[in-house]
């Protein structure tokens, strides 16, 4: 699992990065949670976010979800990187006091919930090799957290780091462009929180009603049960659909089998005309297919990568949708590839996790190989809808090809980057941008590959040389 897992964030945090720091701005953090921030509500696939909510942090994954957390933190991480501080599953199942659980995930302490789980978060970037040195002059270093509350970093003369009390024991486990995850031996609770707890528990023993029970744990997923907060009948409810929805499939892109070996010999070519052949034989895709097999280079440039252990998603227009493309929109030289590129993901994604994606999330951005561009999912119509306004297109015929490294999704539409607007003026009607003439196939992988050396990681990519 650990294998595959990283050739999939290689990929994505490599490879995107550098354009996702580009597109940052903003001044320094303050604690950035009241109020929605403007960001565009939409979430990168490979957001730290969207990797905590799928990481082996399930127990806080959980809390966070519980506390109705997830849009704040969409906002934060659409202005701000974060670092996160997660506490070990077992910190929470069984290091916690068990009336001190209770008290979080009764529905009247929300609030308390919240705060807690905010001072978990700092609104700015710190990895290991950031972290304040036992000997530097900055030994500690304080940081306002998403709950207003300060926490300090430190470094032990051990060489070991702490975040206020708790051990860091898993640094940098999971980064991303905008985030990093730090493992932690324990929950931190704010001082404010344990006030509130202190405050309940005696108003408690004031009126001598005692807790019964332990808090209800799911046998089947080991997690908490929480009833949903009653929500004023027409609204939306209030958790996200994922508490109601039977424990399943996670969210992320599901796993891709990993390398055949430390030298990745995948017959990445032959899953390239496997998926051709099968788009052939579906029926409704042959326009597609003709391309793929008239553009060879792109065919071997997928195949290539395949091999190499990387994974890709098509998205492949049907016959209809290409036939409503003009002439010129597929003579000008170098199209055909551009559209293409623009519908390839460089994730492994089925029907099945964009769908829960765009549920959990509303909207879900995702990368293409047209770098920068990327295309933006959500949910409508019980489908995911791809791309905006005219532009859009429907997953219409899900999982034509599956196996793993390369998944095909048909869709009836063909997809055009929106034209680069101004952050802060968006025009409400999008047009289909206009294809970029100028032939460019190889650039993309050109501009990855300058990416990859500069990360000194070419050799993962030998297309690179
Ligand atoms: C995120 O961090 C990168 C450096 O790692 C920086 O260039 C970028 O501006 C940061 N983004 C935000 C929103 O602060
Ligand atoms: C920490 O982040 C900086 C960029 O902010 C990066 O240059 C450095 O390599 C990172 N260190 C580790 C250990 O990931
Ligand atoms: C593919 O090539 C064949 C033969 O050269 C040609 O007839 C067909 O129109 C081409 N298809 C596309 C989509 O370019």
């Amino acid at each position: 699992m650990g294998v595959h897992f990283c050739g999939i964030v290689t990929i994505s945090v490599l490879i995107f990065a550098p354009i996702c720091l580009s597109l940052a701005d903003g001044p320094a953090a303050t604690a950035a949670v009241a109020g929605r921030s403007s960001s565009s509500g939409q979430i990168n696939s490979n957001s730290v976010l969207v990797a905590l909510l799928d990481s082996h942090y399930t127990e806080l994954a959980e809390l966070v979800e519980k506390a109705i957390l997830l849009q704040t933190l969409e906002d934060v991480v659409g202005t701000h990187n974060v670092t996160i501080f997660a506490p070990k599953n077992e910190a929470l199942e069984r290091g916690l006091d068990p009336e001190f659980k209770r008290f979080l995930l009764e529905p009247g302490n929300l609030k308390s919930l919240q705060t807690l789980l905010l001072f978990h978060v700092i609104p700015t970037w710190v990895n290991s090799s950031e972290w304040p040195d036992h000997d530097s002059i900055e030994s500690t270093q304080h940081h306002v957290t998403l709950s207003s509350d300060k926490l300090s970093l430190k470094g032990l003369p051990s060489g070991e780091r702490v975040v206020d009390s708790a051990k860091v024991i898993r640094p940098d486990d999971i980064v991303r462009p905008d985030g990093v995850i730090h493992g932690i031996e324990r929950l931190l609770v704010p001082q404010s929180v344990v006030e509130d707890f202190n405050r309940r528990r005696n108003l408690q023993s004031i009126s001598a009603v005692l807790p019964t029970g332990a808090p209800e744990v799911d046998p089947r997923t080991h997690r908490l049960k929480k009833p949903a907060p009653a929500v004023p009948a027409g609204s939306p409810p209030v958790l996200p659909i994922y508490d109601a929805m039977a424990p399943g499939p996670a969210l992320a892109p599901a796993p891709a089998p990993g390398p055949g070996g430390p030298h990745h010999h995948f017959d990445g070519m032959s899953q390239v005309k496997d998926f051709i052949q099968t788009l052939l034989h579906y029926g409704g895709y042959n326009e597609l297919a003709d391309i793929l097999v008239n553009l060879t280079s792109l065919a071997s440039e997928m195949g290539r990568l395949v091999s190499e252990g990387y994974v890709v998603t098509v998205l492949a227009p049907n016959d209809e949708a290409m036939a409503k493309l003009t002439t010129d929109q597929l003579s000008e030289p170098g199209a055909p590839e551009q559209i293409m590129y623009y519908h390839m993901i460089p994730e492994y994604q089925t029907e099945e996790s964009m769908y829960n994606a765009v549920r959990r999330f509303g909207k879900v951005r995702y990368d293409t190989l047209r770098l920068p561009h990327k295309v933006m999912a959500e949910e409508a119509d019980g489908s995911v809808k791809f791309g905006q306004g005219d532009g859009s297109a429907y997953l219409f015929d899900p999982d034509i090809y599956t196996d793993g490294r390369i998944s095909v999704q048909g869709i009836d539409g063909v997809l055009f980057p929106v034209e680069e607007v101004k952050v802060t003026e968006m025009t409400t009607k999008t047009r289909p941008a206009k294809v970029v003439s100028k032939p460019r196939r190889g650039k993309l992988l050109e501009a990855a590959c300058q990416m990859l050396r500069a990360f000194a990681q070419d050799s993962r990519f030998t297309t690179c040389q």
